[in-house]
């Protein structure tokens, strides 16, 4: 257990945020100038009724993508109609691929095959999207064309090497700014290779671009990873007829796949993402009488580390009607308001709920006693450097913190208030971050003060319902002057 530095907290998180942060904030900067929409969150009464969460959004990019990757018809049900999925049909678009949208969420998609993609005219722009640009490269990296990937002032400072490096091993080459930073001009070779080779990132942006790339290279790859980070990518090649298989290691695993191999169309219905539901679900366990139902919602096991943790907390949280839809795991998420204790999250359930730190960290605002959260190192190169964003955020809101940002560990620990203990009352500086803005948000809603937001256009990236969805559950919203 760490012990909580007091006094010099504040201190801790500013040296962090000047150090390393301070190129990346100088860079988010720029977002001010453009239209940008603060609100308000205030304490409300129970939520309650039924969370119809949108489709998952790393499930529908790999849909989309694969889809273009197959020659013939792929029928995509419950697609997430958000900015950065968008932003990946418009990139198979520009590669060739048909894409026609029936109805709301319902979409099919005529690819030109494995190997097939014809050289974009223009510039790619992957808005937000790491994982829509990163998921892309490596679908292009074994072709013989050039594109160029570029996104907004958050995504360009994203680092593309930890993808980019990898793929020269197929053969392919490319050209980014110091760092590895977009705009990225990335070339696939005449004729690529297979790989053996070995991820060492945590992350499955980075293995599921090494797996598509090897779609394209004759022979049999083989792509091993130390930690288990989710596994979409392999499960939809499966569905989609790809020869691929996975190994079981001592430490992580290894996957076999055969390249140079024809997709077959494939129907997919896009479960609903937990990613998403989770600030709904931490809220309805926050604001006292609540009671929320979360139909059909992805439980793979790689995605569930939050209600792992929450159900740690002694957060009531029952899974009902637990099945399989399309080659995932789904259930129905009966949630009702807790009293929550705190727990120390473990470093190796941090690829399960990567992106549920910051309303994990509201959660435990809530909580009685101190949470510990490990592992946190992937948090500082997301949408923003989540972990400095996070911390500011609840030192912002009155809470006691502290930070651990070592080489050897990346951890925060937040000292709970109780269910009516936490001040809020501070407007929250979101940093183009989605997330950072719906966790906030949702700590508004049971704060003795209200919590502000600077800007909630960034949520349109990823969960453009939530502020309806929110309030029809009985959240108070106010729109407020920027
Ligand atoms: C994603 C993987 C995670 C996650 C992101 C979606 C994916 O990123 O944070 O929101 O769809 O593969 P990393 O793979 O970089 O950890």
């Amino acid at each position: 257990m760490l012990p909580i530095q007091k006094g010099c907290v504040g201190r801790r998180v500013v040296c962090h945020v000047s150090t390393g942060l301070s190129k990346r904030l100088l860079g988010l900067k720029m977002h001010g100038s453009e239209a940008t929409r603060p609100l308000k969150s205030r304490r409300s009464g129970p939520l309650r009724g039924t969370a119809a969460i949108p489709g998952d959004k790393s499930i529908s990019h790999r849909a989309l993508i694969l889809g273009a990757l197959t020659v013939g018809e792929t029928r995509i049900t419950g697609l997430l109609e958000a900015q950065d999925v968008l932003n990946t049909a418009e990139a198979m678009r520009r590669f060739g691929a048909q894409l026609t949208r029936h109805d709301a969420g319902e979409w099919a998609v005529w690819g030109t095959g494995v190997g097939g993609w014809a050289e974009p005219e223009n510039v790619l722009d992957f808005g937000n999207s790491g994982t829509g640009s990163r998921l892309v490269m490596g679908a292009m990296a074994t072709t013989a064309m050039t594109a160029v990937f570029t996104g907004d002032a958050s995504l360009r400072e994203r680092p593309m090497a930890r993808v980019l490096d990898p793929l020269t091993k197929f053969g392919a080459t490319y050209a980014a700014r110091v760092g590895g930073l977009m705009p990225v001009t990335l070339t696939g070779p005449e004729l690529a290779i297979c790989v053996d080779t070995r991820v060492d990132v945590a992350s499955a942006q980075v293995k599921s671009a090494l797996l598509l790339a090897a779609l394209n290279a004759p022979g049999r790859s083989r792509i091993e990873q130390s930690v288990l980070t989710r596994d979409h990518t392999e499960k939809m090649l499966a569905a989609f007829g790809a020869d691929i298989s996975v190994e079981s290691l001592p430490q992580g695993e290894a996957i076999h796949i055969m390249g140079e191999v024809e997709l077959l169309p494939c129907a997919i219905d896009v479960p609903r993402d937990p990613s998403s539901a989770a600030f709904a679900l931490v809220a309805a366990l926050i604001v006292p009488g609540s009671e929320l139902r979360i139909p059909a919602l992805l439980l793979n096991p790689r995605r569930t580390g939050l209600i792992r943790t929450l159900l740690e907390m002694g957060a009531q949280i029952v899974i009902e009607n637990e099945r399989e839809s399309g080659g995932e795991k789904i259930g129905d998420l009966l949630v009702r308001s807790s009293a929550l204790r705190g727990v120390e999250v473990p470093p190796e359930r941090a690829p399960s709920m990567i992106d549920e730190y910051p309303v994990l960290a509201v959660a435990a605002a809530f909580a009685e006693g101190k949470t510990v959260m490990h592992g946190l190192d992937e948090l500082v190169v997301k949408e923003s450097d989540r972990f400095a964003a996070t911390a500011e955020g609840l030192q912002a809101c009155g809470l006691t913190i502290d930070v651990r940002d070592t080489p050897q560990e990346t951890t925060l620990v937040v000292e709970g208030r109780g269910l009516d203990g936490v001040p809020g009352g501070a407007r929250v500086a979101t940093q183009m971050d989605h997330r950072i803005a719906m966790a906030f948000l949702s700590m508004g809603l049971a704060s003795r003060d209200a919590v502000s937001v600077d800007d909630t256009s960034m949520i349109a990236t990823s969960f453009p319902e939530f502020e309806k969805l929110m309030r029809d559950l009985g959240a108070d919203f106010q729109v407020v002057n920027a």
